[in-house]
């Protein structure tokens, strides 16, 4: 039996890069499609040195429909895992309009043209931050979702009730959404990882790139939260296992293929939860390193502690976490690592 096509939109990014392999370790036939707007071509030969052969890849935006549709037709797409969307929260509070523009309209040209084409199952990348500041920890899937803090929070909390309508009115959709926590780390090979541009705003590349000389040091954002260290406390999840949730997801959509319309989501955590200092710690063990630090203020916006309850991943999905902090953390090193040894020293100023 042939291959099933599964369509990445932003498989060049950073969980889309590692759903690609996991997707072809699996059997599937992935196809990227990615506008490079905040990824790299690079990527594309680091996929292509892990899977031995060349990715399929069209170079488009998500919400151009009629190259969606060609490359959806074309391509005899089974399934799509939807990734294409910009991500910083700092940023999306800055320039709203942009993030709502970029993300819903990819979102709702992507269910359209599905529709269109009789395409059935999707997996949509949501995020913890759609339960905010939790009164109860871990958060399970029936935990209340807060008002977002973010427009991007937003634009996760407003995907999921397009999806969620959509398929209440019955359309023939079936369609997972699965609540990331805090995805680090990278491919073991040290081949794709996470690439930011500019000053990373997420803390593990920002402590790569301390331990990389490229910063004088890390900034803890705020000791004084009420939690046992002071410092916030976070689920980080390898992006590998994160990755592999997803094709749990689409194996689990195929078993539903009985049913017309679908939709469910799903907590992707370990279920532990870690401070930044435990991190710090753990980057230094992992290493063998020592991470000039310092305490900052509060960043504005920061939760002091959310981590997953993933039982319902587990029974339902079949899938677990099973790599470590201290794995994601050496392997976002390797990462790292490659990286200055390609680009020499990168810039400074950045
Ligand atoms: C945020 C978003 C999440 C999104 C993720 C990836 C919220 C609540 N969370 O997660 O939805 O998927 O970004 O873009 O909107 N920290 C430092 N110093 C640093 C950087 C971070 O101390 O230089 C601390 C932060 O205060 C936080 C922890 O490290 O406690 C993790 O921060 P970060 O990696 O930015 O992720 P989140 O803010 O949890």
């Amino acid at each position: 039996m042939e291959a099933p096509t599964i369509l990445v939109t932003g498989g060049a990014g950073f969980i889309g890069s590692h759903t690609v392999v996991a997707l072809a370790e699996a059997g599937y036939r992935p196809v990227v499609l990615d506008n490079f707007s905040n990824s790299q071509q690079d990527v594309l030969e680091g996929l292509r040195q892990i899977l031995g052969y060349e990715v399929p890849c069209c170079v488009a935006d998500c919400a151009h429909r009629s190259a969606l549709f060609e490359a959806m037709e074309r391509e005899q797409v089974r399934g799509v895992i939807h990734f294409a969307a910009f991500k910083a929260v700092g940023e999306s509070v800055r320039e709203p309009l942009r993030y709502y523009r970029n993300n819903l309209d990819a979102l709702l040209t992507l269910v359209e043209v599905m529709l269109e084409l009789g395409v059935h199952d999707l997996i949509f990348s949501s995020s913890c931050t759609v339960y905010g500041e939790p009164q109860q920890l871990p958060v399970t899937e029936a935990s209340p979702i807060l008002p977002a803090i973010s427009p991007y929070g937003n634009t996760k909390q407003v995907g999921e009730e397009i999806l969620r309508d959509v398929v209440r009115a019955g359309k023939p959709l079936r369609i997972i959404s699965l609540r990331y926590f805090n995805p680090i780390g990278a491919h073991p090979s040290g081949l794709i990882g996470e690439l930011p541009i500019g000053v990373p705003n997420n803390l593990v590349p920002y402590i790569t790139q301390t331990a990389a000389g490229l910063r004088p040091e890390l900034v803890i954002f705020g000791d004084d939260y009420a939690t046992p260290d002071g410092t916030c406390i976070r689920d980080y999840i390898h992006v590998m296992d994160l990755a592999e949730a997803h094709v749990a997801a689409l194996r689990s959509l195929e078993r539903l293929s009985a049913l017309a319309s679908y939709y469910d989501v799903f907590n992707i955590g370990t279920g532990q939860g870690a401070s930044v200092l435990d991190v710090v710690r753990a980057f230094e063990d992992a290493c063998g390193l020592s991470l000039p630090y310092c305490i900052g203020p509060r960043r504005p916006g920061d939760v002091a502690a959310v981590y997953a309850d993933a039982t319902k991943a587990r029974e339902q999905l079949g899938w677990t976490a099973h790599r470590t902090l201290h794995q994601a953390l050496a392997d976002a090193w390797r990462w790292e690592q490659r990286l200055q040894h390609l680009t020499g020293s990168r810039a400074k100023c950045q």
